[in-house]
């Protein structure tokens, strides 16, 4: 008999359901605080899971209840949102994905689990990987923009990182991929609201980066608040139970959202705890997250014939099992044993700047307005985001201390010693005019505050603040008076691409600084002072009015493209189709050329790679590093395909007036698309490819080749 099942053989009903069961928790001066709950119920074996426990000392002290004091000494699994960092925050993800650089995205998640890990925690609610199309939804922040295969690649890296090669190694966690599916498209982009796409979008779209994680071996899974077409995504068991477990065979654990199981009655679908708790169970949802739904409501499922207690058994039994893989049940106390060392936590620091400053997104750079130039004298810095510690954190700061952070005020203070920078908030115009009056570059920090993204963070109008928006206006016209203009640059925050038509054709250059972690400061300052070129790109498209939302590159084509010379056609009256900003676009201090796209064989079958190869050029003053797009067109298929579908990347370091070739290789194997049954079809015929800088048509170059059958 196995650990497992002997373990299980001795359980009584309520310590069953306390191994279901997850707990919010912290550590407040008179000792540990938990939700709705006491230390009792770890110390008697009824409560099995904490959320939100940090620090070796209090996560031992609660491991040493549980395992000391319960009648079987079962280990608590204790997690956190780890989601950009634990104590060293990096970029939100949605930053980070501006990188491109799947070994950057493994490592940052690799550093976050050793930090989490040596503050107690074995697990994370990360990687989000719900695809976003909307930037009024605030948790686009939390994911890696518009597009499934992007989506899907930077869900594999996350999972290598957290989890590592052995769960059971003191530095690894177990991840948990969330929220499963489709929370993106909530209703008109606002939060928690209900949700209705096709099963092709469904599985064109929101499934992939799922199916990626669970294919990298993601430990845990946690269902979405949200419903699908009328069925609460907690509840739901064709995706849960159907497809997750019996289709994909994922065997790991499934935990609710906070308090999810118990909002199943709000949604409409349960008319009590008990029957709420009977949908989860039923469904496959194995630990109950805040709802008290499993210890409160089984019982009564039970005596109902709702539930049968195999399924509690095999719920728990999954829940052992992780424990068990994480190292638990052999030594409680693995992690949060021994202390960082100074130097690693050092190391994460310059991390943090490094992955920080290939995140940075520069979108506009008019007359060389940057880099600064290293000759200046007197920068005026505007704006109350310059200096503001807990700003740079983001939306899931975690652990992340209040103070601790760079900020751009301190970033540039350090890079320009020679300098003298001027800053003042913004707040007082008159005060912001008189302090930019005589400087020779002027910086504003602009966008969003930390807390306007993220989750409950959705906004009807993503766009700058009105304060702002003065500020600008006024700062741009003085600026432009003088006799010789100084050049404004605006530094965008943001959690989503904002709606800043204006402010882009106001500024000389405007940059995406999303919420770029403990280093912002310096990575601002490394990239604004020219110590290194921005090569970050944009991983979602940045409309130009929020009445395009969503507009994504990965659009089906219309039976009526638009035509300006053709009124009937598909196309707006009052603005452009086009994007203010289109997916992967971001310019670096470079200038690049692209010739000579060659695709090959011309004649490809399933199994085998279609190799791409073009020739790049740096015709720019400065070295810099080029992100090349690969995509792909099937102009006819079964079933209409969207009009750029992504197939790769790639990355090339230039010096000035260097050439090299750039080669990609695509997989034919994911050419294929879900056919009428929703089955992955290849279909033979041309296949278009597309390479260039982003998913700009006009300036992606071209060449076929022919799918054909073996
Ligand atoms: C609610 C969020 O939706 C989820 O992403 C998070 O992991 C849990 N709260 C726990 O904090």
């Amino acid at each position: 008999m196995s650990r497992i099942d002997e373990l299980l053989a001795r359980m009584t009903l309520p310590e069953k359901l306390g191994q279901l069961t997850m707990t919010a928790s912290s550590y407040a001066v008179t000792g540990p605080v938990i939700a709705g709950d006491s230390t009792e119920s770890i110390a008697n074996g009824t409560l099995g899971n904490l959320l939100n426990m940090v620090g070796p000392g209090p996560t031992h002290e609660m491991q040493r209840l549980a395992v000391e004091q319960s009648r079987l000494g079962i280990p608590l699994l204790i997690g956190l949102d780890v989601i950009h960092g634990h104590r060293t925050l990096f970029p939100i993800p949605l930053a980070e994905a501006a990188a491109f650089d799947p070994q950057l995205w493994e490592a940052t998640a690799r550093e976050a689990a050793l930090e989490a890990a040596a503050d107690g925690l074995a697990m994370t609610f990360a990687p989000m990987v719900d695809i976003s199309r909307d930037p009024r939804w605030g948790r686009t922040a939390e994911g890696a923009g518009e597009d499934p295969w992007l989506g899907s690649q930077i869900a594999r890296a996350k999972v290598r990182g957290f989890q590592g090669d052995d769960l059971a190694a003191p530095t690894q966690l177990a991840a948990c991929v969330k929220h499963f599916c489709a929370y993106g498209p909530v209703n008109a982009g606002r939060e928690y609201a209900p949700v209705d796409i096709s099963e092709r979008a469904l599985h064109e779209v929101h499934l992939p980066p799922f199916e990626a994680a669970i294919d990298a071996g993601v430990a845990t899974l946690m269902p979405a608040f949200t419903d699908l077409a009328g069925i609460p995504m907690t509840a739901h068991g064709p995706l849960l139970r159907d497809y997750l477990r019996g289709r994909l065979g994922f065997d790991g654990v499934i935990v609710s959202d906070y308090n999810a199981i118990g909002e199943l009655i709000k949604h409409g679908v349960a008319a009590d705890l008990a029957d709420a708790a009977a949908l989860a169970l039923n469904a496959g949802v194995d630990i109950d997250m805040m709802a008290d739904a499993y210890r409160k409501g089984l019982p009564l499922a039970l005596a109902r014939g709702a539930v049968t207690m195999a399924q509690i058994d095999t719920a728990v039994r999954r829940v052992l099992k992780l424990k068990e893989r994480l190292g638990l049940l052999d030594d409680p106390y693995r992690r949060g044993a021994t202390a960082e060392k100074p130097a690693a936590i050092e190391k994460r620091r310059a991390l943090s700047r490094e992955v920080a400053r290939r995140s940075i997104v520069l979108l506009k750079n008019e007359a060389d307005a940057l880099p600064l130039p290293a000759t200046m004298r007197h920068l005026c810095l505007l704006g109350e985001l310059a200096s503001s510690k807990p700003d740079m954190r983001g939306p899931w700061a975690a652990a992340g201390d209040i103070d601790g952070h760079v900020t751009v005020l301190e970033g540039l203070s350090a890079a320009l010693p020679q300098a003298r920078i001027t800053h003042v908030d913004g707040g007082d115009i008159a005060a912001a005019l008189a302090a930019c009056d005589e400087a020779d570059a002027i910086v504003l920090c602009l966008g969003e505050a930390a807390n306007m993204s993220g989750e409950a963070a959705s906004r009807a109008s993503p766009e700058l603040p009105a304060s702002q928006q003065r500020l600008v206006d006024a700062v741009v016209e003085q600026a432009r008076a003088r006799a010789t203009p100084a050049p404004v640059i605006a530094l965008l925050f943001s959690g989503r691409p904002l709606i800043v038509p204006k402010l882009a054709e106001q500024v000389d250059a405007l940059v995406a600084a999303w919420f770029l972690g403990s280093e912002a400061g310096n990575a601002l300052a490394d990239v604004l002072t020219g110590k290194v070129s921005p090569s970050g790109r944009t991983p979602m498209t940045w409309p130009r009015a929020l009445g395009q939302v969503p507009l994504f590159f990965g659009m089906r084509p219309s039976g009526r493209p638009a035509d300006p010379q053709d009124y009937y056609t598909s196309k707006y009256l009052d603005v452009p189709n086009e994007p203010l900003y289109p997916f992967g676009h971001g310019l670096t201090y470079g200038r690049f050329r692209y010739d000579n796209l060659r695709v090959s064989p011309a004649r490809v079958s399933r199994g085998q790679r279609i190799e791409v190869e073009v020739d790049l050029t740096n015709e720019g003053r400065a070295a810099a590093e080029e992100t090349v797009f690969a995509f792909t067109r099937d102009p006819v298929a079964s079933i209409t395909r969207p009009l750029l579908e992504l197939r790769g990347f790639a990355r090339q370091l230039l010096q000035p007036g260097e050439t090299c070739r750039v080669k990609l290789s695509i997989a034919a194997e994911d050419v294929v698309f879900p056919g009428a049954d929703l089955q992955p079809v290849f279909e033979p015929g041309e296949l278009q490819v597309l390479v260039g800088p982003s998913a700009d048509r006009a300036l992606l170059l071209g060449a076929s080749v022919q799918l054909v059958q073996p």
